[in-house]
């Protein structure tokens, strides 16, 4: 039953993951910080290949130079130590009391400027330290009132800023590509840019939309209701799936940020299914890290922590084989090609048909028997859920 993570599976967590002290609105924190090069040596012992972080995880909001500096050379002296590599850098806009109303889109201009420049700064950060993905994550731009807020100047804002940041990463020749990270609530009431699709038309407005894809979290598109795997193929469709967050939800509720298969597990085996098995030509849709973006629950001491990042990467490899079971079974190719699942991707149109050929084919309506499908022609929809819950439940 699948074999522990090696640095080729590229799974990747946040230093705020493993480092959460399980503080809350209701409680403080139920256990003490680690430290990064502590943190690093886990990761590393367990089989992930990354780790990523805010500035403020790294080096404490109000840092001096030096203070910041004895972290990043602590940190790198880790990487060294261990060959773990950082994929992926993003900045925290959200904790400190001056983003109370966003950094981006506060509605204080002097604010806004101050977050371009932490934002700046840790853009050079990132290049430094190789990461390859600046996640954007806007936690607090957003409003909880609907006076507060003039979205539509929000957006424009938020457009300044990702064009400003495009140029900079151009100009100074920097390998890096932004994911925006959508989340319908949770600091803020609304949260700007709340879901996937929301994100991709943001995407489509920038200067430099090449620079621009997403990064999606699993629960914060099922706080939305949403459909996560639904939601990352059309991602993939547009080609704009630029890193991913991966971890457990369990409904329309706040942010639970469980362990990856913690929550809704019938869209976590379709998600390492498409991710796994989703390419054109079969094989992988995506090729960047598996990152985890989880909360060790409050409930847990360290061994805890260091037992759920494991079962995170375990319950994605475990579901990584049981998707690949799934494909490779005749009856459930049998049952795709019943349920035509397959003659979707047969064009509608035969090729150099215009709407004058389909205005002639009388196969295509005067002599089509849509009465047939009442009755029968049904098309086992069912029968191939219950082929994909066996393989999840390791019944074949
Ligand atoms: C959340 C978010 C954050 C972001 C992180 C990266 O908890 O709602 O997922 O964890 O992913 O801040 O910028
Ligand atoms: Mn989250
Ligand atoms: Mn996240």
């Amino acid at each position: 039953m699948a074999d522990a993570p090696t640095r080729a599976d590229k799974f990747s967590f946040g230093l705020w993951t493993v480092d959460y002290t399980g503080a809350d609105p209701f409680g403080g924190p139920t256990r003490s910080n680690l430290d990064v090069v502590h943190v690093v040596e886990k990761l590393n012992e367990l089989g992930a290949y990354g780790l990523t972080f805010h500035d403020d995880d790294l080096f404490a909001f109000g840092s001096t130079d030096a203070e910041r500096q004895n972290q990043i050379d602590r940190l790198k002296q880790a990487l060294a130590d261990t060959g773990l590599i950082v994929p992926m850098v993003t900045t925290n806009l959200f904790s400190a009391p001056v983003f109370k109303d966003g950094g981006f889109t506060s509605n204080d201009r002097a604010i806004r400027r101050f977050a371009l420049r932490k934002v700046l700064r840790n853009i050079d950060l990132a290049a430094e330290l190789g990461a390859k993905t600046f996640v954007m994550w806007g936690g607090r731009e957003g409003a909880e009132y609907d006076s507060a807020k003039d979205i539509r100047q929000a957006l424009e804002r938020y457009r300044e800023a990702v064009n400003l940041l495009g140029d900079y990463v151009t100009d100074k020749g920097y390998d890096i590509r932004f994911a925006i990270e959508p989340k319908p609530n949770e600091p803020r009431g609304d949260i700007l840019l709340p879901t996937l699709g929301h994100a991709l038309a943001f995407i489509n407005s920038l200067e430099r939309p090449e620079l621009v894809g997403v990064n999606p979290e699993v629960g914060h598109e099922q706080m939305a209701g949403l459909n996560f795997a639904a939601g990352i193929a059309q991602a993939l469709y547009h080609e704009k799936l630029y890193h991913i967050d991966l971890n457990g939800q369990r409904g329309i509720k706040y942010d639970q940020d469980l362990v990856f298969g913690h929550g809704d597990l019938y869209n976590a085996f379709a998600l390492v299914d498409l991710l796994e098995n989703g390419g054109p030509a079969g094989g992988k849709a995506y090729d960047g890290p598996r990152h985890f973006d989880y909360k060790p629950s409050r409930t847990e001491d360290e061994t805890g922590v260091w037992d759920s990042a494991a079962a995170n990467m375990r319950n994605y490899l475990l579901l990584k084989e049981r998707a690949a079971a799934f494909r490779a079974d005749p009856e459930v190719q049998e049952a795709l090609e019943a349920s035509k699942v397959t003659e979707l991707s047969v064009p509608t149109l035969n090729e150099g048909e215009s709407y004058d050929d389909i205005l002639a084919d009388r196969s295509a309506y005067e002599d089509f028997d849509a009465s047939a499908y009442f009755n029968g022609k049904g098309f086992g929809f069912v029968r191939l859920q219950q082929l994909a819950t066996e393989h999840l439940l390791g019944a074949r």
